[in-house]
């Protein structure tokens, strides 16, 4: 392991002014996310799709610090034959992977699910590394709901995330921690704020124990908001508040940066938060996104399918990655949003 290489790429990760964009919808959420549009989901449309967003060189190079990849876009070549990791690298971006093999219910544990895919992980990182990675993301997923999430539920996955990020680093390969509280419960923002606190200190713990060096990580958690189901709201404020609270608690200041995922916010709250929290300060990492919905359901919208969109699609993208980028800085502005539409 080289821990002072990793640790630059980490650091680049989470540039201020960039984040990350995650394109690494598996083929059946993709497929999801073309439906809503109306697009048939098909190789050459994914590839369409993404080559368009990894072509809008503006954007890319200034405010994209890495992209994540699924397994058939990292081997996918550009119309004109160029590899879709040649156009992240032109843009001055860093090519990454997604490597978890999704959730599987966990045995005797009814309503929570367990992250798989550790077999046959140490080949595969190799592979990928060869291709382009220069880092990974496992993605942990942990419901609340009546009686959930069990400390079973939390262990596996944090022990999973664990021997994940050993193998990463053995690659010389950066791992995102995803350990994700789902939004989608009846709870309200205090019990997400509980068991996303929970989440972390197990995680924490377990890469202490797998002897993972934090240096050469990336966080990448939810923030704390009310679930869906419960009919609260929570001030821009209180979600950057609680948010911060519950991560200096938890995240030692030997991780170089935390970028969040947006998990199903909308695009302006993704924004609006992450905003705030860098308005606040004061947080020995740096704070930053790592937006799948959030960078891409305009561009998806604008796009449609169809060629004559495809730079309606790319300001689009523009748009949302540029407020993002100021975002990361705590400069960004409601009024940016209006002039934009
Ligand atoms: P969302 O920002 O849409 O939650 O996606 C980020 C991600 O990579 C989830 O694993």
């Amino acid at each position: 392991m080289n821990l002072a290489e990793l640790n630059k790429i980490a650091q680049a990760m989470v540039t201020p002014g960039k984040g990350i964009l995650a394109a690494d919808e598996s083929t059946g959420t993709i497929k999801k996310r073309f439906d809503s549009i109306g697009v048939d989901s098909t190789a050459d449309t994914r590839r369409d799709y993404r080559e368009l967003l990894f072509r809008s060189t503006d954007a890319m190079s200034k405010y994209i610090s890495g992209v994540i990849l699924y397994d058939e876009t990292i081997r996918q070549t550009a119309k004109d034959g160029t590899s879709l990791v040649k156009l992240i690298e032109q843009a001055g971006s860093i090519p990454g992977i997604k490597v978890d093999k999704g959730t599987k219910p966990l045995p005797f544990y009814p309503g929570e699910v367990v992250t798989e895919g550790l077999d046959g992980l140490r080949e595969r990182l190799a592979e990928y590394r060869g291709l382009g990675a220069r880092f990974a993301k496992w993605r942990a997923v942990i419901d609340i709901g009546a009686g959930i999430p069990s400390y079973s539920c939390i262990r596996a996955n944090a022990h999973a995330l664990a021997r994940y990020a050993g193998l990463c680093q053995e690659e010389d390969i950066v791992p995102i921690v995803e350990p994700e509280v789902l939004m989608d419960g009846g709870h309200d923002i205090d019990r997400c704020a509980q068991v996303t606190e929970w989440v972390l200190k197990t995680v924490y713990e377990e890469l202490y124990l797998a002897r993972v060096q934090l240096e050469g990580t990336v966080l990448k958690p939810n923030m704390v908001v009310p679930g869906k189901k419960s009919g609260q709201r929570a001030s821009v404020e209180e979600v950057a508040e609680k948010t911060i609270r519950v991560l200096k608690n938890c995240v030692p200041p030997a991780v170089p940066g935390i970028a969040f995922l947006s998990g199903g916010q909308s695009e302006e709250e993704a924004t609006a938060h992450l905003d705030a929290m860098n308005k606040i300060g004061g947080v020995p990492w740096k704070l930053t996104f790592s937006y799948g919905r959030a960078l891409q359901a305009a561009p998806q919208k604008a796009w449609s399918g169809k060629n004559e969109n495809v730079a309606a699609a790319q300001r689009a993208f523009a748009h949302r990655a540029r407020m993002n980028g100021l975002a990361t800085l705590g400069q960004w502005k409601q009024e940016l949003e209006k002039r934009a539409a």
